[in-house]
């Protein structure tokens, strides 16, 4: 496989248990600092590709490789859960900590980070998406939009190699859509964006795959 491939599937084939289809053969690749939008109608299965990309879902058949190394056991997976940061969709599935500062520091924590290191990455972390005073706050009392960057934050201590973003401006106004894209553009060389925005898209990333029944194709 190619060493700047991160991730490389082939013709995965995936159905949820009820027997609902979502890929029959896909095929997708993501290299090293690459930038990708995806896209598409609600229900087509971008979270699920996201997921099956984590190893939260497992494929019927087809193959899943990450940094060049074919995933099928949850072990192969733990690896990929280390080095690829995925925001998911609902931010409530993201946070599950009392505070603030202790689910940013959680990832941190649990790489084997000093708890002086990790409150230093939350402190960094905050400042950088405006954040700054939110650590003692209790997370299930934040607005959604607070929230979503409090989600944005956890992911981004962990420093990832890269980036699964599931939509992840929804609920965010406009200025701090804008403080998160600065930050994705300073920080983050390799992700991919599901998103229904189009400027956020065309200002984030250099090409946008639609995915429609099941197939992949590059919109622009
Ligand atoms: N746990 C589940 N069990 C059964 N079917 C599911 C499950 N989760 C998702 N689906 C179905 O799989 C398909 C793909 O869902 P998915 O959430 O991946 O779509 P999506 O493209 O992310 O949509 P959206 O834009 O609304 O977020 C949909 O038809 C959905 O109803
Ligand atoms: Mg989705």
């Amino acid at each position: 496989m190619d060493d700047n491939r991160l991730i490389d599937i082939r013709g995965l084939t995936f159905a949820y248990q009820n027997g609902c289809e979502v890929f029959r053969g896909l095929d997708f690749s993501l290299y090293g600092r690459e930038r990708i939008g995806l896209t598409g109608p609600n229900g087509a299965g971008k979270t699920t590709l996201f997921h099956l990309i984590m190893g939260l879902l497992k494929p019927s058949s087809g193959s899943i490789e990450v940094f060049g190394k074919a995933r099928k056991t949850e072990d192969d997976f733990i690896e990929v859960r280390r080095r690829v940061g995925l925001l998911f969709q609902e931010s409530d599935d993201q946070l599950f900590c009392p505070t603030v500062e202790e689910d940013i520091a959680f990832g941190p924590l649990n790489l084997g980070k000093s708890h002086d290191e990790a409150r230093e990455i939350v402190r960094e972390t905050c400042g950088k998406l405006g954040l700054g005073g939110y650590e003692k706050r209790i997370t299930h009392r934040l607005s959604g939009g607070e929230k979503r960057l409090v989600a944005l934050a956890t992911v981004m201590a962990m420093q990832p190699e890269c980036y699964l973003l599931d939509e992840p401006t929804s609920g965010l106004d406009e200025a701090t859509s804008r403080r998160f894209l600065d930050y994705l553009l300073a920080y983050a060389p390799t992700y991919v964006i599901i998103s229904h925005d189009r400027e956020l898209l065309s200002r984030a990333v250099d090409r946008v795959y639609l995915l429609t029944d099941g197939t992949l194709r590059v919109l622009h």
